[in-house]
């Protein structure tokens, strides 16, 4: 069965595209069959993130029926494949987003997982995408304009009667500032399903065009989402102090 699942936020940059390629990463590293899309059509970035930005065929051209779904397909060396969208402004010309949710159902039985990058807000971009997708996690940073911002996303995800996974807090440092764990459970009245760390190493991922997962695999923010990785696919995440690094390092898992 495949799973469709987004990757959504109220407020822009609180890190969805960064969790989607590693999401992307973790998955496949666990053995699951993973196909990442990006439907961050106006401002499309995980390409750039796998290093496949400069695609010849991408999502905008299956949108506009010029190419078939498998033309705009990639397969990525670290094992799963990619969807990417033009970061070329002319490309949305004759866009329509409403037929993303074609794209999805036309992977339906393609792989375990298709992983959708959304664009922030609430704009038809986005929620063409939560259309499109069965489940979504919803990514905040623990601030309030980034929870109250959530909120509207859970609101219209409940709305269009989608499954919300749980809440992906990111960026945390433990700040006194900051909302907790439980303050965001409350406002948003969704299960908090990961609280990803500060992690100085993501951006220099980045930077090299790969996931914080191969690129520092003990890093905590790797760690915590390979611990997400391993929750919604059913496994259990075990880690041995005496092995390291995430391929040496123990990892159970037990599906169901
Ligand atoms: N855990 C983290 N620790 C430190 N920096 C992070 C972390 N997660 C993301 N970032 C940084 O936050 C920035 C925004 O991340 P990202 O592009 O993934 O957000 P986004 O939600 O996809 O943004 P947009 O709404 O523009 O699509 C990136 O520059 C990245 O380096
Ligand atoms: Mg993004």
């Amino acid at each position: 069965m495949t799973r469709t699942i987004l990757i959504t936020s109220g407020k822009g940059g609180v890190g969805k595209t960064t969790l989607t390629s590693n999401l992307a990463y973790a998955l496949t590293q666990l053995g699951e069959n993973v196909i990442a899309v990006d439907a961050n059509l106006t401002t499309p970035n995980l390409g750039m993130h796998f290093g496949m930005h400069l695609a010849p065929r991408t999502l905008q051209d299956v949108l506009k029926g010029n190419v078939r779904l498998e033309q705009a397909m990639y397969n990525h060396p670290y094992g799963f494949r990619v969807i990417p969208a033009s970061m070329f402004t002319k490309d949305l010309e004759g866009v329509d987003v409403g037929k993303l949710q074609n794209v999805t159902l036309g992977l339906t039985g393609k792989a375990d997982y298709v992983l959708l990058d959304c664009a922030a807000g609430l704009g038809r971009e986005a929620t063409s995408a939560v259309a499109a997708a069965d489940e979504m996690l919803i990514v905040t940073n623990p601030d309030l304009p980034s929870v109250a911002d959530a909120l509207k996303t859970a609101e219209v995800a409940r709305r269009m009667n989608k499954s919300i996974i749980g809440v992906v807090i990111n960026r945390s440092t433990g700040g006194k500032h900051e909302l907790g764990i439980n303050a965001i459970k409350e406002i948003l009245e969704l299960p908090v399903i990961a609280s990803i760390p500060e992690d100085r190493l993501v951006a220099e991922s980045i930077s090299a065009k790969r996931p914080i997962m191969d690129y520092a695999s003990d890093s905590p923010a790797a760690v915590e989402i390979l611990k997400l990785a391993s929750k919604l696919s059913g496994r259990t995440y075990v880690e041995s102090k005496k092995n390291a690094g995430m391929l040496r390092r123990l990892i159970a898992w037990m599906k169901g």
